[in-house]
């Protein structure tokens, strides 16, 4: 009887300690997990469920990946569409160009910047004998659409705002046509990501929405300052062609300059943070 009841003690501290890890897991959202480490488990770990999403255009998979140790899941997207020319609603768009490549580009570039704990981490992978690109999947609350639904202000607007200038830098920078609030999300204490690139990296060397570009972070125009392009090129090689590089590094231009004119014109305090 005594054997029985202390075997049964081991088994519920088992599973009390199995559920506190778990819990752990899931509140710290594996912190103790490196980029590096992240972009390995993507790389290699199994797919063990797969859901296809229903919000977005192309629908990309949520997949569930286990290394045998983690269990974690992605977002596996691999559209690549090219066509001469798209209708939309806001007119016609040439050289189109939907491509899961761009996503593994963004991210790149976006550690480039030093901005890349905006994005998941994405890598290249092969699944179901389709290549496409696979993020980590984020520890999302809402995304914007949400937000604005319900009426919500984010708490400490001078911390929201700066996340969301740098986000806007950004998607000047790659040249977005689908900068819709699905793709951007929401984490906890207000924690802003950026995904879904799929339709950047255009040809034009202008910049759609100079008037986007108000305030930036120090540390950000520094980075843009030294972004060297043939860096960029051969860190995107795969993702990128020369035209696409060209094209974002005249933004770039554009970019810094227009900082800079903002600068002389209200003074540093006014527009770097
Ligand atoms: N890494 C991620 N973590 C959490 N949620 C994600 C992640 N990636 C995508 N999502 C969710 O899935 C939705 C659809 O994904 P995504 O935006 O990549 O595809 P899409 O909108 O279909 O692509 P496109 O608009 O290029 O056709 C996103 O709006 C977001 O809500
Ligand atoms: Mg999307």
């Amino acid at each position: 009887m005594n054997v029985l009841r202390l075997r049964w003690r081991g088994l519920i501290l088992a599973v009390v300690v199995c559920l506190t890890y778990q819990l752990f897991l899931l509140a710290s959202d594996e912190p103790t997990l490196t980029k590096d480490q992240i972009k390995q488990f993507l790389l290699t770990a199994k797919v063990i469920k797969s859901v296809q999403s229903k919000k977005g255009i192309t629908n990309p998979w949520r997949l569930t990946l286990t290394d045998g140790t983690l269990t974690h899941d992605g977002s596996f997207q691999s559209v690549e569409e090219h066509k001469q020319s798209v209708e939309f609603a806001s007119g016609t768009e040439l050289n189109f160009v939907d491509s899961y490549k761009y996503n593994i580009a963004a991210y790149q570039l976006a550690e480039m910047l030093g901005i890349d704990d905006m994005l998941p981490v994405y890598v290249e992978r092969k699944w179901k004998g389709e290549t496409g690109s696979l993020s980590w999947w984020l520890p999302v609350k809402m995304d914007e659409v949400e937000r604005h639904r319900q009426n919500l202000t984010p708490p400490d607007a001078d911390a929201w705002n700066n996340q969301m200038y740098k986000i806007r830098v950004f998607d000047q920078l790659v040249s977005d046509t689908d900068t819709n609030l699905t793709n951007v999300l929401i984490g906890e204490d207000w924690k802003i990501w950026r995904v879904d690139f799929s339709r950047a990296f255009r040809l034009q060397g202008k910049v759609k929405s100079p008037e986007d570009l108000v305030r930036c972070d120090r540390h950000l125009l520094e980075k843009l300052k030294a972004l060297d392009g043939n860096e960029l090129q051969e860190r995107t090689k795969h993702y990128l062609n020369k035209m696409e590089v060209k094209a974002l590094m005249q933004r770039r231009d554009k970019i810094v300059e227009r900082f800079q004119k903002l600068i002389a014109e209200k003074g540093e305090n006014e527009v770097l943070y």
